[in-house]
Formats: C-alpha cells, sequence, structure tokens
C-alpha cells in the first residue's frame, strides 16, 4: 500500500522550477524568497554559476550564496536543491540537512549510481533501507554540509520502505552479535519480504533446509581430556593446497548486492583480511575482470560457475582462459545439481504478492529457468583442458564421490543447494559419511577432498564435519544476513564468531591442529535418526515458515 504523499511542492514553485529548467525568462519569479532568488540566479546563468562556483567547491560557494541571500541563513527551499541533480553538482538531503555530495560521489562505496538515484532529493528513505545511523555519523566527515531544509518534497512512500527505515535506526551494535543466528533474525527485520525471502527459501516443503542444520545436531562429541595442548590452538589447513587460516569459506550465493550496495567486495575485504577462502559466483554483481581488479595476488579465490545453456558449456574454455589468467583462483566449482531449478515455493508465493518486488530480484533466479544438459562426459572433456582444479559442487550421494574420484576431479562440495533444489535429498553431513565409508572400502580416500555447505550456524558444526572427514566447510546465507545488516564488519564479525567458537571446540575435544580432528571424536550413531529430535530454539526462530494464501 502506498502512503499519502509527505512532502508536497507546491504547484506554484514546481511550475516556477520548470521555467528555471526550461531556462525560461526571470519574470516567471515573484516570489520574494530568498531561494527563489537564488534560483533566479541559477536559472538564467547557470552555467556561469557552474563553472565560476559551485562546480569546484560548491557548498562553501552555495553557502556564501544563501548567507547573503536567505534571511535565515542555511535554510534552503526543496526546489533548489532539486536543480542539482547532476554528476558536477549534486546534493542530496538526509535527515532534513541540504549536503553537497559532488566531491562524495566518487567515493561512494555503494558506486556514483546509488547516489544519482537520488541526486536533487531527499535521499534519508534510501539511505536507511541499506544504511544504519552510524554509518551517516562516519560519513559525515566527507560531506559538505550546505544547510538546513526549509521546502517540501514529493515523495511516495510505501509501508515496507518506512518499516525497514525504521528498524535500520534502531539495528542493535555488532557488539550485541553473538552467534550466526542473531544475524539471521536481524537480516529478517531489514530486508524487503521478498529479498528475505528469496534468500531464505528452500524448496517445497522445506525438509532439506531444516535437516541440513538438525543432522548437526545428531551428532555428539566424545572430548579427549587431560591433553598436553597449547590454549592457542591453530585452525589453519590448506583447501586444494591454497593456506587458509579457517576451515571454511565463503560459498557462492546470488543476489548479495540486495543485501548490500559492495555485495561481493564486501566478503572479498573481509576474506582477505581473514585470509579465508571465497568462492566467487557465476552470478555476481561484478564481472570477473571488475572482480578481481579489487583483488590482491596473495588472496584465495574458487570460482563458480553453471551452465545456463549449451552455448555456455560449449564456450567453457573461454571462461577457462580467464581464470587462469587470475593468479587468485585456485579452483572452478562446477555445480552439478542444476538439470532444473527447485521449486522454491517461499520465494514465488511471496514474489506473486508483493508489487515492491525489486528489479535486482526479477533479475535473478526465477521459477522458468532451464540449464544446459551437463553430464560426466563434460566434465572428463573440462578437465583435460586445464590445470586448474576442476571441483563439483551439489554432490549427492557417496557413488557419485567415488565416480568423481575415480575421474581424477579434485573435489567435491556435499551440497543440496542449501535446501533450495530436490527436497528431500538428505543433508550432506549424512552423504558425508556416505561418502567416506565408500571411498575407504575402494582404496580412494586420499584421492579427492570432500567439501560441504548447507545448514552450518556454529563453530561446533564446522568441528563435527572435519571430525568426520570434511576438509572444509561452506558457509552462504549466514554471510548474507551478516551483510545485509552491518556490511563488511558484519562479515568480519561472524568470522570472528566462528574462529572463536572453532577454537573452544578444539580446545575443549582436546586436539590443538585441525589435522588433529579425526571420527575417534564424535559420535554419529544416531545420524540416521531423523526423528526424534530436540529443538534448536535459535535456528527455529530464525527458520521462516511456510505459509498458505493470504486472503486479498
Ligand atoms: C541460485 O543458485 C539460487 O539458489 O538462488
Amino acid at each position: 500500500m502506498l502512503l499519502p504523499r509527505v512532502f508536497q511542492l507546491s504547484k506554484r514553485r514546481l511550475s516556477a522550477l520548470r521555467s528555471v529548467r526550461a531556462g525560461a525568462a526571470r519574470s516567471t519569479f515573484s516570489s520574494r524568497s530568498a531561494s527563489s532568488l537564488s534560483a533566479k540566479i541559477v536559472g538564467p546563468r547557470k552555467q556561469v554559476l557552474r563553472a565560476s562556483v559551485l562546480t569546484a567547491t560548491s557548498a562553501s560557494a552555495a553557502l556564501l550564496l544563501y548567507s547573503l541571500l536567505d534571511p535565515v541563513p542555511g535554510a534552503i527551499e526543496a526546489s533548489d536543491v532539486m536543480l542539482h541533480n547532476q554528476v558536477d553538482d549534486c546534493w542530496i538531503v538526509l535527515d532534513g540537512e541540504v549536503y553537497d555530495v559532488t566531491n562524495f560521489l566518487q567515493m561512494h562505496p555503494g558506486g556514483v549510481g546509488r547516489i544519482m538515484e537520488v541526486a536533487g532529493g531527499d535521499a534519508t528513505r534510501k539511505f536507511y533501507s541499506v544504511h544504519s545511523g552510524s554509518t551517516l555519523d562516519k560519513m559525515k566527515d566527507q560531506l559538505v554540509h550546505v544547510g538546513k531544509l526549509k521546502g517540501k518534497f514529493t515523495e511516495v512512500i510505501s509501508e515496507e520502505e518506512i518499516r525497514i527505515s525504521e528498524q535500520r535506526k534502531k539495528l542493535p551494535p555488532l557488539s550485541r552479535i553473538f552467534n550466526l543466528s542473531d544475524f539471521e533474525s536481524i537480516a529478517r527485520e531489514i530486508l524487503p519480504r521478498s529479498t528475505f525471502a528469496y534468500y531464505a527459501t528452500g524448496a517445497s516443503d522445506e525438509f532439506s533446509i531444516r535437516e541440513n542444520h538438525y543432522a548437526y545436531g545428531r551428532v555428539f562429541f566424545r572430548p579427549k581430556v587431560l591433553q598436553d595442548i597449547a590454549y592457542d590452538v591453530d585452525t589453519s589447513t590448506e583447501f586444494l593446497g591454497a593456506k587458509v587460516n579457517l576451515p571454511v569459506y565463503i560459498s557462492a550465493f546470488a543476489g548479495s548486492k540486495m543485501a548490500h550496495p559492495l555485495a561481493e567486495l564486501n566478503l572479498q575485504a573481509a576474506a582477505e583480511k581473514a585470509n579465508v577462502m571465497q568462492m566467487v559466483p557465476k552470478q555476481s554483481s561484478y564481472s570477473i575482470e571488475e572482480f578481481f581488479e579489487h583483488v590482491p595476488d596473495n588472496q584465495n579465490h574458487w570460482y563458480q560457475y553453471h551452465f545456463d545453456d549449451v552455448e555456455q558449456l560449449n564456450n567453457v574454455g573461454i571462461l577457462i582462459k580467464e581464470l587462469e589468467s587470475q593468479p587468485t583462483v585456485k579452483g572452478l566449482f562446477l555445480n552439478v545439481d542444476l538439470r532444473d531449478i527447485g521449486n522454491r515455493e517461499k520465494d514465488t508465493r511471496q514474489r506473486s504478492v508483493d508489487t515492491t518486488t525489486s528489479k535486482d530480484l526479477s533479475s535473478i533466479v526465477t521459477k522458468n529457468m532451464s540449464y544446459a544438459k551437463f553430464t560426466w562426459k563434460d566434465v572428463d572433456k573440462i578437465m583435460a583442458s586445464t590445470q586448474l582444479p576442476i571441483a563439483l559442487k551439489g554432490i549427492q550421494r557417496g557413488e557419485d564421490v567415488v565416480s568423481a574420484a575415480e575421474r581424477g576431479v579434485k573435489a567435491v562440495v556435499l551440497s543440496n543447494h542449501g535446501g533450495r533444489q530436490l527436497d528431500f535429498s538428505r543433508p550432506p553431513l549424512e552423504v558425508l559419511a556416505e561418502a567416506k565409508q565408500m571411498l575407504k572400502e575402494k582404496g580412494l580416500e586420499d584421492k579427492i577432498e570432500i567439501y560441504l555447505d548447507g545448514g552450518v550456524r556454529r563453530g561446533s558444526d564446522v568441528v563435527k564435519a572435519l571430525c568426520m572427514g570434511a576438509k572444509g566447510v561452506g558457509l552462504g546465507r549466514p554471510f548474507l544476513y551478516a551483510m545485509a545488516g552491518y556490511g563488511e564488519p558484519g562479515i568480519t564479525h561472524l568470522l570472528e564468531i566462528l574462529e572463536g567458537e572453532i577454537k573452544n571446540n578444539m580446545r575443549l575435544l582436546g586436539v590443538e591442529r585441525i589435522s588433529d580432528l579425526n571420527e575417534s571424536l564424535v559420535d554419529v550413531n544416531s545420524l540416521k535418526f531423523r526423528n526424534p529430535r530436540a529443538n534448536d530454539v535459535l535456528y527455529d526462530e530464525g527458520y521462516m515458515s511456510l505459509r498458505f494464501p493470504e486472503f486479498k
């Protein structure tokens, strides 16, 4: 529902403004208000003013101008703000204050485009839909304050936008975020409903998405006490030969930009600082060149790809060349679980009722996507064409892990796509136990690295998977949720929480290094007993329930 206009620009001033824009004669103006006088000057002599005053350091010049002309120094009419809507002359209003952001434009982490959407207008609502109040405080040094807003703006604000901007203002500080589910609960309140539904959706009745997590609750520890271990345990390991500081990686997911304007670059920056592996998604907000341009040579990346059509499969050589030329790319992870798109019912239902679904979301994964036929033969061909390690993402049974190992595939990700593809595909932790057993029987245990993703919310989940033979664990949604609330600092905080939990678990298990984690430290006897289960309160609260249709 759209609310009534909050600010109205008077008809007289609107037509005056139009005349100014059209370069009409001064006589159009009869108002003696200081700001309309300024508009008079800006109008006919706009070029002169721009060149001589506004473009250089527009704010101080504007302040001088207003202090000369305005009986209330610094008070600026909305109509005047509206004149400054160009890249070389850009004002915006935030919380009733007018700022000249001409110079700040190029520095804006979210790009020039985002500010230009609100150039010459009131940016308050848009600002708070992605930033918190403390971001504004930090930014203020870089903005040039022109004065207070005096006039009125025409704005149409949806209830949803008001809800988000109000919630953003009350965002708890990061110091009150203690676990990964906390991020999820925050994201649920501050993201547009359609965005959250897209992130949160599983397939159909969502058994897999929930089981992915609950499976971890069915594994218990068998700690060794009285061990001679240092307090400073070491969480570093190697992923396909690349040294990383944590046995977790940032998984690939579409739609980061809906969580934060800096999207995958937030993840990149936090991953670099923590020396954590980042899997860069095909559906990134940046092209490969744009993304890797920001990346230092000593960082570690994996690249995730899937084939939308036969042409992409036929042209995989071009992609591989491009990736081979990026020194930080240490592996190509190909999705093998996309013969069709899963029935993302929660997402589809929300999109069907939500008139505010963003452009970003409409262009992302939708119900009607079809993908190329992609077979083991293609995998063999691709592997034969490159030295770049090839890995398969989306393996869901032990036999396929064996098959991959026999062919020389370097790694697999046991994954049901975060429960978004085939509902009732088993939790990856169960598949891990099965795969390890099958590999052992064939003597292939050391031939392939096994990763898994889906449902991981605690350091203990990571440690359990490692004890059971995984090399590392990927997380997706938690990073989106952290970035939605807090941008890069949120991602860093998430990684610190995980690191703290993993270290704490290692100490209490009696191990000092990742290589010391083994199956003797876990009891997996209940792994296959899917019911009954103890409730995991945080996870269940974060979980967004499926719904029935709503009455109009
Ligand atoms: C994309 O792969 C998605 O799961 O939305």
